[in-house]
């Protein structure tokens, strides 16, 4: 990697304007306003969930109440009963060739029946003020906890490996093996998850597998403490943590399998903030600071350099096989927070620094080789501006993501 540029936090915060005001669209659905920022103008024309509520974490600094419009617009699709799906299709329904792929029950569905991780009270709490004056995300955690607590002990499960965000990361590979994300059989999961209405304790009365994930239940926790819920910290340790490997692992139902697959995943729980410290620790030195695993020059991959399945290139295969290597900014962010947190200032610094160099040399695209720094898929990727929160961490900000 060339060491010649680095984006100033000035440079970085224009590119991130410029990015974010480009992919922004305004218009309205048959009276119904809707305003979001497009994940990438060129390939995710739609309004994606997560990646909307990482806009409207990067808006506040530019325009607040651009901030407050995304957040707004996906409480505007969600059903009365709170649920909001992965994809919001505001402009126009899917096409009959993507409906294989796509979590809808039919084809002019204004949305998926699946979710993403649910962030929302946490972003809102970030970017726009207190989640638990606003009804309409009380109803959307009720919705999460009567459908998808199967336990009942505050952890999430999901139906599919997409709804983690996490598309076809490897650690899915033993779950879902010839039906994960992107694999020949995946339109079949569809089609059956489609027939039991994505109904996780139906799919599960079916054979499975559901599964408690780590990222998506660390997102889950954050909202939760951002509305003011009890923390399920202590629940994601009793449940997720290895202790023999250091990791936190999903568990799959029925059965119980937890694929050993070393991913940034398993160490995501470092965003939140009550994870006790010796966790922490261990998450950082075992394995986030392993040149081995995780330290390459753009930390951190999205899966450990010492895996068999690590791929840091470009995603490949007949349709795209996401997260299985390369540098996501997401990602980076939630474990910077973490190494932060526990004092690990200096290498918390050289990640930012890291990015913003590739960000500032490839512009902000949708993911980046963790060895050379190269830009890789989709251009102008939004969530890709939160490159500034690290570059320039704004104190009120940094307090409220606690
Ligand atoms: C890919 C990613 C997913 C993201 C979507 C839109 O499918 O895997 O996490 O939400 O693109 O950016």
């Amino acid at each position: 990697m060339t060491r010649d540029f680095v984006a100033s936090p000035d440079e970085l915060a224009s590119l991130a304007h410029r990015v974010l005001a480009g992919n922004w669209v305004e218009e309205e659905r048959r009276g119904v306003p809707f305003a979001y920022t497009r994940p990438s103008p060129s390939r995710y024309p739609w309004q994606w969930y997560w990646d909307s509520c990482f806009a409207a974490v990067v808006w506040r600094r530019f325009d607040p109440a651009r901030s407050r419009a995304e957040l707004e617009t996906l409480l505007s699709a969600s059903r009365p009963d709170g649920f909001v799906g992965h994809t919001v299709f505001w402009e126009r329904p899917v096409s009959l060739a993507r409906r294989l792929f796509y979590n809808v029950a039919s084809r002019s569905a204004t949305m998926t029946a699946t979710i993403q991780p649910p962030l929302l009270a946490w972003s809102w709490r970030i970017a726009v003020g207190d989640p638990a004056a606003e009804p309409r995300i009380v109803r959307h955690h009720e919705w999460l906890r009567g459908n998808r607590d199967l336990e009942g002990d505050g952890l999430l499960w999901l139906v599919q490996p997409d709804e983690s965000g996490l598309d076809s990361s490897p650690k899915y590979d033993p779950v879902w093996s010839r039906r994960a994300h992107a694999r020949a059989g995946f339109p079949f999961l569809v089609a059956r998850n489609r027939r039991l209405g994505w109904d996780a304790r139906r799919v599960r009365e079916a054979g499975g597998p559901v599964l408690c994930e780590v990222v998506t239940n660390v997102l889950w926790g954050l909202a939760r403490l951002a509305i003011g819920e009890p923390s399920i910290t202590p629940a994601l340790v009793d449940r997720l943590w290895d202790e023999r490997l250091g990791l936190f692992l999903d568990e799959a139902q029925p059965g119980g399998l937890r694929p050993a697959v070393e991913t940034w995943a398993a160490l995501a729980p470092l965003a939140l903030p009550d994870l006790p410290e010796p966790l922490g620790r261990r998450l950082v030195e075992e394995h986030l600071l392993d040149p081995k695993r995780f330290w390459l020059p753009l930390a951190p991959p999205s899966v450990s350099a010492a895996e068999p399945s690590f791929e840091p290139g470009r995603a490949r295969g007949w349709a795209r096989r996401y997260w299985r290597g390369p540098t996501w900014i997401n990602a980076a962010w939630l474990l910077w927070m973490g190494m932060r947190r526990l004092g690990y200032l200096e290498q918390a610094g050289r990640v930012a620094m890291a990015l913003a160099q590739a960000a500032g040399r490839e512009g902000l695209r949708e993911y980046y080789h963790p060895v050379t720094g190269a830009g890789l898929g989709a251009t102008d990727f939004a969530w890709t501006t939160l490159a500034i929160e690290m570059a320039d961490p704004d104190p009120s900000a940094a307090r409220s993501y606690l």
